[in-house]
């Protein structure tokens, strides 16, 4: 581990920064989310207990599991292929329910690729409305159109172009999803390599990155709509500052709390190194490792007057 990692890690979570360096050590249980538009919840914990698979719910969402025992690769079942669920980490299940989609809306996710939050999205809306799925990249965007093609989705449109071009389209979407690219700090428990390629040069180059999609994404949202910022990182700079920067570009932009029962968060904070925040980020939601068995992520929402 670098040391500044462990400094900054310290810096944010004192004594606690301990249980953290620890978890990051102990890799990640494989986890599911059952396609509710293929198949109910109990339907698919029955196949699958009954080929021997040992599943524990996960306490905040109730599609997700974690397998206790089962197959080594997951994705290599039959299950998987039928698309009745799809292999995704529990944190990543979090922006998606603090969206809350509702069918009939339209909805942006404007970095999909490969899908997993348009896909819950989606099944969350039982495929009625229309969801724009954004990426940039075409060769995740090949990835992204398979697992929709699995999933059974129809209610969504794929399109390629850079995330900040969305801005020409202003006042459109009823919600909008920025799980941003980022450091993925968060996701060291399932690739330990992040942790050699992180430095503080590639973090401040991603917060202009997800600062200029961020301000793209509120462009294109309507009045009275809602933004979920997130990423699979834990930096500030990558987090609160993007918030902080984006509230001080729009004055019609607002933090808005929300909870997860079931979920252990800390909130956003509002002092970092020279840096101080607007009072309302503590609104935002930290998911540390160690708090859920999970990957580390950051959630805001947005609210557009
Ligand atoms: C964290 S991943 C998204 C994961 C996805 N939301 C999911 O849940 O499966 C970030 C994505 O942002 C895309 N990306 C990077 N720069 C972008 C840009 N300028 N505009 C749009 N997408 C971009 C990357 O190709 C990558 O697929």
């Amino acid at each position: 581990m670098k040391k500044q990692f462990k400094e900054r890690a310290v810096k944010l979570l004192g004594s606690e920064a301990e249980d953290y360096f620890e978890i990051l050590k102990k890799p990640l249980i494989k986890s599911l989310r059952v396609n509710t538009l293929k198949i109910n919840i109990k339907s698919l914990v029955k196949r699958l207990e009954g080929k021997d698979w040992v599943l524990k719910q996960v306490p905040f969402i109730k599609q997700g599991f974690w397998v206790l025992k089962g197959p080594k690769h997951i994705g290599n079942c039959i299950e998987h292929f039928l698309g009745y669920f799809y292999s995704q980490e529990p944190a990543s299940m979090i922006p998606p329910l603090v969206m809350n989609p509702k069918p009939g809306e339209l909805i942006l996710d404007l970095a999909a690729s490969p899908g997993s939050k348009t896909s819950q999205i989606a099944a969350m809306m039982n495929d009625e409305g229309l969801i724009f799925a954004n990426d940039v990249q075409i060769n995740r965007i090949k990835i992204l159109k398979i697992n929709l093609q699995r999933i059974g989705v129809s209610s969504v449109i794929i399109t390629r172009r850079d995330g900040g071009n969305y801005r020409k389209n202003p006042c459109m979407f009823d919600k909008v999803l920025v799980d941003a690219p980022c450091s993925a700090e968060g996701a060291v428990r399932k690739k330990w390599s992040i942790l050699n390629q992180w430095n503080l040069r590639m973090i401040n180059k991603l917060s202009r990155l997800q600062r200029f999609l961020i301000y793209s994404a509120f462009t294109a949202l309507k009045p009275g709509g809602v933004l979920v910022y997130s990423t699979c990182t834990l930096t500030p700079e990558e987090n609160e500052r993007v918030i902080d920067c984006l509230l001080q570009r729009f004055p019609d932009a607002r933090v808005v709390p929300f909870r997860i029962k079931g979920l252990k968060t800390r909130p956003g904070i509002t002092e970092w190194g020279k840096e101080s925040y607007d009072s309302s980020i503590k609104h935002c939601a930290r998911v540390y490792p160690m708090d859920n068995d999970t990957e580390g992520f950051f959630i805001a929402k947005v609210r557009k007057r």
